[in-house]
């Protein structure tokens, strides 16, 4: 797994419990999107978790539903364990590449996804997709968070110097385009329900593995 430096890196709170800027600010724009989609009952995975900043509210917000969060990151699991703490319907986290091929397999009801994409390669984001999908019982959820370029492009000064130097960093990664990310989920055997804008120009897709196997 790939240590790169990142603007928004986590910051230290109250005990093992940190906090990423962007994490809280999408929060409540995720979790409206989520409580369209998700069903009441399931068995909800999240890759990439982070701080445990999300899956700590969603498993609050969506009690019907048991939330597995994961990492790839050892590093990043006491955070995740101090957010969840007395929430029953979160499992202990584990420690999971998302980019290794052959962890997909699974009857999840939906697999989360946010900001990771733009931070791997397309080899690995190909793979992490096809696994996910793969993750998903028929009829399942996959919501994948991040900022993506459009037809190529990126919109904003923001976007354009955060993608050089995530590319500076490491020339296979940067942003995905729409078209291609698209692409690669309908490949996996993904149906995109809904492609959401979201705030900062980033973008929420709603992918549902078909019901019939
Ligand atoms: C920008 S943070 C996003 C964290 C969280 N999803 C959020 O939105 O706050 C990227 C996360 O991806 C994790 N990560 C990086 N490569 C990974 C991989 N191959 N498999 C799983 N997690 C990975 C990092 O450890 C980090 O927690």
């Amino acid at each position: 797994m790939r240590r790169l430096h990142l603007p928004d890196s986590a910051a230290p709170m109250e005990g093992e419990r940190r906090i990423a800027p962007s994490a809280s600010r999408n929060l409540e724009p995720i979790a409206a999107v989520l409580a369209q989609v998700l069903p009441q009952t399931g068995r909800a995975l999240e890759l990439a978790s982070g701080t445990g900043q999300h899956i700590a509210a969603f498993a609050e917000r969506f009690p019907g539903i048991d939330w597995q969060p994961t990492d790839g990151n050892p590093d990043n699991l006491p955070s995740i364990r101090a957010w969840t703490a007395g929430i029953g319907n979160v499992a202990a986290p584990m420690v999971l590449d998302a980019c290794a091929p052959g962890w997909g397999q699974g009857d999840r009801t939906s697999v989360h996804l946010t900001n990771l994409l733009h931070l791997i390669s397309d080899a690995e984001a190909e793979c992490l997709l096809v696994e996910a999908a793969r993750a998903l019982a028929p009829g399942g959820v996959f919501c994948l968070y991040g900022p993506f370029r459009r037809d190529g492009a990126l919109l904003t000064d923001g976007d354009r110097s955060f993608d050089a130097s995530l590319r500076a960093q490491d020339p296979a990664i940067g942003y995905k385009d729409i078209a291609w990310v698209t692409g690669r989920l309908i490949g996996a055997g993904l149906e995109v329900d809904r492609l959401v804008e979201m705030p900062a120009g980033n973008l929420m897709f709603v992918t549902r593995r078909s019901s019939t196997p």
